[in-house]
């Protein structure tokens, strides 16, 4: 008999995650753009901001002296010590490089954590909003999400009651995000210090996903992992990608305890090999080098967020709390519901349809009644969208 590949013969693991819905929205507004339509696009989540011409020539230079070969599979030495020396700098931790990993990005971070942390049926306690990775990569790994609600009133605050009322004891994990994507609402440090310390009484660990770390507008960068007695029971997940407008380098880390190191380093060692190596010179430099860039790119979205908060203000029937870090905000546009399809599916695609404007429905990140805007864009283009946007609503309030 002829072999005929079919779909059944996927590992059924595949079947537990589905495809990034903000990569669906990206597809579908490239699509309309190829089709020659004028699209504003709000669903990009990394910086319009070019990488910094200091991380671009370390990168030429690497090259130029032909530094393009395999290095150590967990990073090199230089760029292990970079990174627990920023994180050292900004928060005064201790790291040293047997308890730091480089990665391919973020996102490799966060998925080979799960991977090496979870078995099977593990309880993961993840606020809501959400960023859409951390449910797939919890099941990817056959650990189980618990969800937990933020105060949305309260700009999705988490509260640490809410936290220990979700703990059971199959309890292993608790994944934060502050500043968060999509809501860029930062914890209180207070209720984030109760949290830890719940978790650390019940031997739970935190994974601190501090991908947004420096984009904070009204307060200093916190990490938990500079809480006394936190290094042995908060991993922390980082990423160059926003920081240092470096989304297409993919070069991300892991903080945490050796053992939990050592085991990220042997999955590595298996999967992906080192990162690039040009990729790993250009990190040193970034952390290393001058830091201005990240203030100026800070001084740039704070006027973005002012002016889109400002007119989503404007909208009636529109809510919206100020988001404090990240480059999003994530307003509930509800009452702009069709009756009989009252969710944010059909409302980011008829806006898509009828405005081309892309921006990502909230049931992305586990809630309904919200959509995500980035303003990691320009001005004028913020301009022309929340324009689009403003007419779109009153349409349909009308
Ligand atoms: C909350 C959060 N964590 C981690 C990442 C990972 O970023 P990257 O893989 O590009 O480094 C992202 C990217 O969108 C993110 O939003």
């Amino acid at each position: 008999m002829k072999f005929m590949p079919s779909l059944q013969d996927l590992a059924a693991r595949v079947s537990l995650i589905s495809e990034s819905s903000t990569l669906k929205v990206f597809a579908d507004a490239d699509r309309l753009r190829r089709e020659g339509k004028d699209v504003v696009d709000f669903s990009a989540g990394e910086p319009d901001f070019p990488t910094p011409d200091n991380i671009k020539k370390a990168a030429i230079k690497a090259l130029d002296e032909n530094f393009t070969k395999y290095t150590v599979a967990s990073g090199t030495p230089e760029l292990k010590q970079a990174v627990c020396d920023h994180h050292k700098n900004l928060y005064g931790t201790s790291y040293v490089p047997k308890e730091c990993i480089i990665t391919v990005g973020g996102k490799h971070a966060i998925f080979n954590l799960a991977q090496v942390m979870l078995d099977e049926g593990d309880e993961v306690i993840i606020p809501v909003p959400y960023w859409v990775t951390f449910k797939d990569v919890v099941n990817y790994a056959g650990g189980k999400c618990v969800f937990v609600d933020t105060d949305e009133r309260e700009g999705f605050a988490l509260h640490a009651s809410a936290v220990e009322r979700a703990i059971t004891p199959k309890t292993k994990m608790i994944i934060l995000n502050s500043p968060s994507n999509p809501s860029g609402a930062l914890f209180p440090r207070a209720e984030l210090e109760k949290i830890f310390r719940i978790a650390k009484d019940r031997g739970i660990w935190i994974m601190a996903d501090e991908c947004y770390e420096r984009f904070l507008y009204d307060s200093q960068p916190f990490s938990l992992a500079s809480l006394p007695d936190a290094k042995d029971t908060v991993l922390v997940a980082g990423s160059l990608s926003k920081t240092y407008a470096m989304t297409g380098w993919r070069i991300g880390f892991v903080l945490g305890p050796a053992p939990v190191i050592a085991a990220l380093g042997k999955l590595q060692s298996h999967e992906t090999s080192n990162p690039t190596s040009i990729a790993q010179k250009a990190a040193v430099e970034a952390l290393r080098g001058p830091q201005d860039s990240v203030a100026s790119m800070l001084g740039e979205y704070l006027k973005r967020r002012d002016y889109v908060v400002g007119r989503l203000r404007a909208i009636p029937g529109v809510t919206v709390h100020n988001p404090q870090g990240a480059f999003y905000v994530y307003p509930n546009v509800s009452a702009a519901y069709k009756k009989g399809s009252t969710n944010s599916l059909e409302f980011a695609a008829k806006l898509l349809e009828e405005e081309f404007v892309a921006l990502v429905p909230g049931e992305a990140f586990g809630t309904n009644d919200h959509i995500r805007i980035s303003y990691a864009t320009s001005l004028h283009e913020l301009g022309r969208g929340m324009d689009r946007l403003e007419r779109f609503i009153k349409g349909r309030l009308s």
